[in-house]
């Protein structure tokens, strides 16, 4: 695997693999990698011919409060790990030479960005869209694989996707990647670490009242009533409060109050000490 630090180190590696009709998959990634990222890797490797990671703690993603600086970076361990799943080509800039000095654009998708984490976090989204918008147009992949543990920035990379008529990768080469959780059902997430050992035992009751609303509501219990019963669950279980506990819309993301005809998600975000966590799970009728 090489690794490439510069726009033209990455598009003479790039020339170097699109040879012939051979294709690309791009897994994008902040690094602090994990079972979940190299899932998207296996998935990667399975359905193109090369498989680019990327490797970047993007800043315009990151709130003024935020946790950048403290963000894991861990960049020899990660080459590593996907030097071993068999990734060809690993990009990683540095800020400046993602945002040179007279940067000026920003990416903002309406709509989809603005609830949920959107509210909680203003100008995480414009910074994810700038920031994938970029890492596409750098590598021009044919296929490219997100974890759907980010279901909102799922749905905020497929629309920025859709309304640019991107064409490397189009929209429906955005691969949403089920979420691989822990044995006790925690979502594997960079964040985890930050958990203190009681925290972490604790965080498993996220997963759990998530599952018990989302059958709730999908054998007929009412939305809001199972909602408020899974924040209870939380709060007693050592959250320190629930950012947002809400039945949407799978494609929207427009808050439900019942179970409609088209796919329906369940979607929270909670604080656990000064961690916050976020989880989805499909909601479909018994
Ligand atoms: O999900 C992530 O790791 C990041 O938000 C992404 C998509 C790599 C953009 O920085």
């Amino acid at each position: 695997m090489q690794t490439v630090k510069t726009l033209q180190m990455l598009r003479t590696a790039l020339a170097h693999l699109r040879v012939g009709d051979a294709t690309i998959a791009l897994v994008p990634t902040m690094g602090a990698l994990h079972e979940g990222h190299l899932t998207l890797v296996r998935r990667a490797k399975a359905e193109a011919d090369h498989v680019v990671a990327s490797i970047f703690v993007n800043p315009k993603q990151f709130g003024a409060n935020e946790d950048l600086d403290a963000y894991p970076r861990q960049l020899a361990a990660d080459a590593a790990m996907l030097e071993t799943e068999g990734v060809a080509l690993l990009w990683a800039p540095d800020v400046a030479a993602m945002y040179p000095a007279g940067f000026v654009t920003n990416v903002s998708v309406a709509g989809v960005s603005e609830g949920l984490c959107g509210a909680a976090r203003p100008g995480h989204f414009d910074g994810v869209a700038t920031v994938v918008c970029k890492l596409f147009n750098q590598v021009q992949p044919d296929i490219a694989f997100f974890g759907e543990k980010d279901f909102q920035q799922l749905a905020v990379i497929r629309a920025m996707a859709r309304d640019l008529d991107l064409t490397r990768p189009h929209v429906d080469s955005i691969i949403g990647v089920p979420t691989v959780r822990e044995a006790d059902g925690l979502a594997m997430s960079s964040r985890n670490r930050y958990l203190s050992p009681d925290q972490r035992a604790a965080a498993a009751a996220l997963p759990r009242a998530m599952r018990e609303a989302a059958s709730a509501i999908g054998g007929g219990a009412d939305a809001a009533g199972a909602l408020a019963r899974m924040e209870a669950e939380l709060i007693a279980a050592g959250f320190a409060s629930v950012d947002y506990a809400v039945l949407a819309d799978s494609r929207s993301l427009e808050p439900l109050d019942a179970l409609g005809s088209d796919p329906a998600r369940l979607l929270v975000a909670a604080r656990i000490g000064g961690t916050r966590l976020i989880d989805n799970l499909a909601v479909a009728r018994a």
